[in-house]
Parts: structure tokens; C-alpha cells; sequence
């Protein structure tokens, strides 16, 4: 048995770079998710539902500001046919997101998540940004069975720069997140690695802060600059000592992964796309080898993916639901590990639907 990570464990592993030591981290890692978590894989579909936002993220290529990004919003109709689709590809849950776009309305999001929830077995998970309390109460009495939202990073005064807020009042995504769980989502968050100005120590405390929040999904992607954002022309440079600057490598999103399946052993963990994007060949399979159960094929609409440009190059921009689908079954059953069936979460209460916002 091995003894809780401290911090300075963490700290340590994050700044590793011994490939013999890695490889026990590795292996640690893979065992810890295998007694935990079991050999299958999750898959939820991600269906990018609107690209509007009004946020000004420094880091995101869907920020207000960014007018070279031709805007949509699909209509109730198309996220349906999208829901049945991953019923079809045998999904057990379907991811709704977008950027913080208000004419996402209370109503109009309780109908779809309604309209899902009565017509197909599917968990639904929302990722909308920040939202108030009482849409999200609103959310959850629809069928809403989980929520995303990440908190980017631990660095209170590096998140406050690349994401400028926009009431003064708002609450911050961590009170936030500690209000999802109240109401009764399945919570999820994660954060970027590899951000100008993020150290090293800043990382191994986002690490710790998911232990803390007992979070119940942890995404983690590495920083990849957009060139229409001021973190990715340099406009925006946080500056701080380069030997305390963790790098935005697939290596150092390994490192992570791997540590956050130690702190949180139960915690359904994602390979991520943004991970697949810096190494499209095998980024995937060794996220999954190294700590991640979980994987979210998009099931966007052809036609709206390459406009959901968070950052660039994003893998799976140009194939269809069904290219992704074949694709990840045969990069699972490829290392050896098999398919999950249902929606893969906590026991759900019974709920009520009908309460209105
Ligand atoms: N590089 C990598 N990930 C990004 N995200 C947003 N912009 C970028 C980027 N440039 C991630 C954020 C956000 C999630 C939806 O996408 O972590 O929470
Ligand atoms: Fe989309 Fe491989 S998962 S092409």
C-alpha cells in the first residue's frame, strides 16, 4: 500500500524526468485505475451545441472578440438527432456544450435536456460555462445528471488575468463548483497545463485541489496557443521565472493525468482531445495507458465543427460521428481494453422533470 501524495510528492513527479522513474509513475498510475475503475472505457458524445460566447478568455479562440469565427447555435431538432445517434453508437451519455451564451435560456435548455432524458436512456452532462444558480437548479430538476466546468488553474491571480470576469459579484468557478455538487450534479472539472505563467507549483496545487473538491470527473489538456487570442500572438506574457514555467508538453499532461488518478482513484478521468490534438498518432492510447478511463468522441454536425475552434488543428475536425466512432473502438480494443456499456456514473435519485425556470 501505497502512502497518500503530498504536495511536495506531487511536486516532485510533475518535475521528473527520469524515464525509469517515469515509468514506475506510469505503471502506478495504470494499476491504481485498473483496481478503481476497472478495464473499460467510457465513451461520452461531445456535441458542441453553440459556439457563441460573451466571455473574453485570453486563452480561447471562441471569445467574444475573436470576429474571424463565423458563429452558430444548432437548433433543438439537430441536438436531438445528435442524442439518438450516440444511442445508436451505443454511448452511455451525451455532453452538451458551448461557450457562455445567453441565448442558451433557462427554458430552451430545461426542453432539450427534457426532450433527452424522456426519450432515450442517455445521462446528460452540461458544460456551459458559468451560469446562475438557479438556471443550474433548473438544469438538474430537467434530467440534468452531471456538469463541466473547469477551473483552468489554481492560480487565483493568473485565472483573473486570462479570464477577465464579467460581473464583479460572480462567485469564482470553485464556489461553483462546491454549488453543482449541492444541487446534485455528478461534478467535473480540470484545467490546462502548460498556460504562460503557470508554475510548476501551481499545477501540482490544481493536482491536490481536485483531492480536495472530490471531484467526480477531471479533465486535463495541455495549453495550445490560438492566434487569434492574446495568449497565443504574446500580446498577453505573464511573466515568471523560466525554470518555474511548466511547459505545455504531452509529457507534462502524462505526468498530470497519472498523479490525478493517485489523488482521486475513482474518478472518471478522459483522455482528452486536446491531448489527441498534440499527438494525433498515439496521445489517446497513452492518456488511457497512463491513468484515463474515459473517452468523448464528438458527435458535432459535420458542418459546425471546424467553426467550434477553441484552439487550432483540433483533432477530429473533419470527420463525422461515425469516422470517430469506428476510430476510437478500434484505438480501445487495440490496447487491449473493452467498451463500457450504460452511462457510467454515480447512482442517480429519482427526479422530478418538470420543475420550471
Ligand atoms: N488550448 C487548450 N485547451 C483549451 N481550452 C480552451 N482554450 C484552449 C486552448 N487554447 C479548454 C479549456 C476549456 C475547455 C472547454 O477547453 O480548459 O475549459
Ligand atoms: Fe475522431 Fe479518431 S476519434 S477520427
Amino acid at each position: 500500500m501505497n502512502a497518500p501524495l503530498t504536495l511536495t510528492d506531487i511536486l516532485a513527479w510533475l518535475r521528473e524526468d527520469d524515464p525509469a522513474r517515469l515509468k514506475t509513475l506510469w505503471a502506478r498510475a495504470d494499476e491504481t485505475r485498473r483496481l478503481n475503475v476497472g478495464d473499460t472505457i467510457h465513451l461520452r458524445g461531445l456535441v458542441e451545441i453553440s459556439s457563441w460566447c460573451v466571455r473574453q478568455c485570453a486563452y480561447c479562440g471562441l471569445r467574444v472578440d475573436n470576429q474571424s469565427l463565423t458563429r452558430y447555435r444548432m437548433e433543438p431538432g439537430e441536438i436531438l438527432e445528435s442524442a439518438r445517434q450516440a444511442v445508436a453508437f451505443g454511448y452511455g451519455t451525451v455532453v452538451l456544450q458551448a461557450g457562455e451564451d445567453f441565448g442558451l435560456t433557462c427554458e430552451w435548455v430545461a426542453d432539450v435536456v427534457r426532450q433527452i432524458k424522456n426519450e432515450t436512456p442517455l445521462a446528460v452532462t452540461l458544460s456551459l460555462g458559468e451560469r446562475t444558480e438557479a438556471e443550474l437548479d433548473a438544469w438538474r430538476k430537467a434530467g440534468a445528471d452531471r456538469y463541466l466546468l473547469r477551473f483552468e488553474t489554481s492560480d487565483q491571480a493568473l485565472f483573473e488575468l486570462i479570464h477577465p470576469r464579467r460581473n464583479p459579484d460572480a462567485a469564482g468557478r470553485i464556489p461553483l463548483l462546491r454549488q453543482l455538487k449541492q444541487l446534485g450534479y455528478e461534478v467535473g472539472s480540470g484545467i490546462m497545463v502548460g498556460l504562460p505563467g503557470q508554475t510548476y507549483e501551481s499545477v501540482a496545487r490544481d493536482i491536490d485541489l481536485f483531492r480536495e473538491l472530490d471531484l467526480d470527473m477531471i479533465g486535463i489538456g495541455p495549453f495550445i496557443p490560438h492566434p487569434q487570442t492574446p495568449l497565443g500572438t504574446g500580446e498577453l506574457k505573464p511573466v515568471i521565472e523560466p525554470d518555474e514555467q511548466v511547459p505545455n508538453t504531452e509529457l507534462i499532461v502524462y505526468k498530470a493525468v497519472a498523479l490525478t488518478r493517485l489523488v482521486r482513484p475513482d474518478a472518471n478521468i478522459p483522455s482528452t482531445t486536446a491531448l489527441a490534438t498534440i499527438n494525433k498518432r498515439n496521445g489517446r492510447e497513452l492518456g488511457l495507458q497512463r491513468g484515463a478511463n474515459v473517452l468523448m468522441p464528438n458527435l458535432t454536425p459535420a458542418k459546425y465543427r471546424k467553426l467550434y475552434e477553441i484552439y487550432p488543428a483540433k483533432a477530429c475536425i473533419e470527420e463525422t460521428g461515425s469516422a470517430c466512432n469506428g476510430c476510437l473502438r478500434m484505438r480501445i480494443t487495440a490496447i487491449g481494453r473493452q467498451i463500457a456499456q450504460g452511462p457510467g456514473g454515480r447512482k442517480r435519485h429519482a427526479q422530478e422533470r418538470d420543475v420550471l425556470c
